[in-house]
């Protein structure tokens, strides 16, 4: 049964993470958007703060905290600035996760530990040019040679690309076994080969990185490998569930923070001589905003709940991330509207938050895919829905 009482570990975690976004990530955030500058110093406050390891075990330097708490993080987070929520969503519920799930000791010791610490940065490299919904179709290469493998190819759509120092990868050993030929390995920045390349002049998110990355001749050894052969796809795959509450709590984040300021907005606005917020068309729009915003809060809760009790939670994600993304998109764009022209120039913020609401109904899986995974579970489950 859910409880919708915070552990005193939650509410603390909640505190901090408002703290640090009003004090820490709110400062300059319209500058970074105009001229797309990487957070840094955040990034690094964040790796002090043991947010860098969030759900990561304390045997490997991490804060062993749970997905409520990193849910609640992410909201405060990106109620002021989405971007920050993007690189420190995909470097713990990615790479992390992956790196603690399906590494060897020695990849944990080698990789996850500077990670968890904050001391590098990850990324997660699944999407091509021509694999984006349809993962399995990689085209990327790995062929083993004497000493490892090398690598070939080209990934799109890279979080943090530029920034990132650890890279998750995953390529195609054996094309002709479908996605039970594809693998997953790890590939330091600077490995001889390996380049980041056109950075994406983005609508939103635009102080987090998005790149291309090209693989030339990539060497890499056989410690570089994450798993067994073939087991890259249900890599990604899981890892993408846990991904998909990243990203719902996100988008829940964005519309609370653009609720909130239309809320102060309608309150010291006056038209026809009192504030907006005493007319009824803004009430209800106000009123819309708050349920739906509820709604979705309530199905990212109940994604990370099932998570945090190793339950399957692979439809609940994926319900949360449809809605909430929806939400995001939907209650943003009203805020802009309550505001009137204000809401159309950068100050006001609430444009940055509807450009940067949109990009969340796409990553992770756009909702077109994300109605595919959940229409799976249900046939799976139907046997118990109809007894
Ligand atoms: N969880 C766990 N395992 C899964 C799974 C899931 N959600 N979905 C599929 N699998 C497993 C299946 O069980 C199956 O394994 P078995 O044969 O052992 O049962 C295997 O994977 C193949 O399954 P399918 O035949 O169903 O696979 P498919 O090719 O039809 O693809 C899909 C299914 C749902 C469309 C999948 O390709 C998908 O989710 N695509 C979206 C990918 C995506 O989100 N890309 C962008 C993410 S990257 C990103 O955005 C990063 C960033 O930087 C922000």
């Amino acid at each position: 049964m859910i409880s919708f009482e915070l552990s005193d570990i939650q509410s603390q975690i909640q505190e901090t993470a408002k703290k640090f976004a009003r004090e820490e990530i709110a400062p300059g955030v319209i500058e970074r958007d105009i001229n797309c500058i990487y957070p840094a110093d955040i990034i690094k406050k964040l790796g002090e703060l043991g947010f860098m390891g969030f759900m990561v075990s304390n045997q490997w330097d991490g804060s062993e905290l749970d997905t409520l708490s990193y849910v609640l993080a992410q909201e405060e987070f990106c109620k002021v600035d989405a971007s920050v929520g993007i690189i420190f969503s995909v470097h713990n519920s990615l790479v992390n996760w992956i790196l603690e799930h399906y590494g060897t000791d020695e990849q944990k010791e080698k990789y996850l530990r500077p990670l968890a610490r904050g001391e590098k940065l990850g990324a997660f490299c699944l999407s091509e040019p021509e694999a984006g919904s349809d993962a399995s179709k990689q085209h990327t290469t790995a062929v083993k040679t004497d000493k490892g493998w090398i690598l070939n190819g080209t990934k799109n759509w890279i979080s943090s690309g530029t920034n990132a120092d650890l890279f998750i990868i995953f390529a195609h050993s054996k094309p002709e076994l479908g996605y039970k030929g594809i693998n997953c390995y790890i590939i330091e920045r600077g490995t001889p080969g390996f380049e980041p390349m056109r950075k994406e002049d983005k609508m939103g998110m635009r102080s987090s990185d998005t790149c291309s990355i090209g693989l030339l001749n990539v060497e890499v050894n056989n410690e570089s490998l994450i798993g067994n052969e073939g087991d890259g796809f249900k890599i990604a795959m899981s890892s993408l569930n846990g991904g998909r509450i990243g990203i719902a709590s996100q988008a829940v984040g964005i519309a609370q923070g653009a609720f909130e300021l239309a809320f102060k907005y309608a309150n010291e606005r006056y038209a026809f001589g009192k504030p907006i917020i005493e007319h009824q068309a803004i009430q209800f729009k106000l009123a819309e905003m708050s349920t739906m915003i509820n709604a979705a809060r309530l199905l990212v809760w109940k994604a990370a709940f099932l998570k945090d009790r190793n339950q399957n939670y692979i439809q609940a994600a994926a319900e949360s991330k449809i809605l909430a993304s929806r939400v995001a998109v939907d209650v943003t764009r009203e805020a802009i509207q309550i505001h009137g022209g204000y809401g159309y120039v950068r100050e006001y913020q609430v444009e940055r938050m509807y450009r940067d609401a949109k990009v969340t109904e796409i990553y992770e899986g756009t909702s077109e895919i994300l109605h595919i995974v959940i229409a799976r579970e249900l046939i799976k489950s139907i046997g118990k829905i109809l007894i």
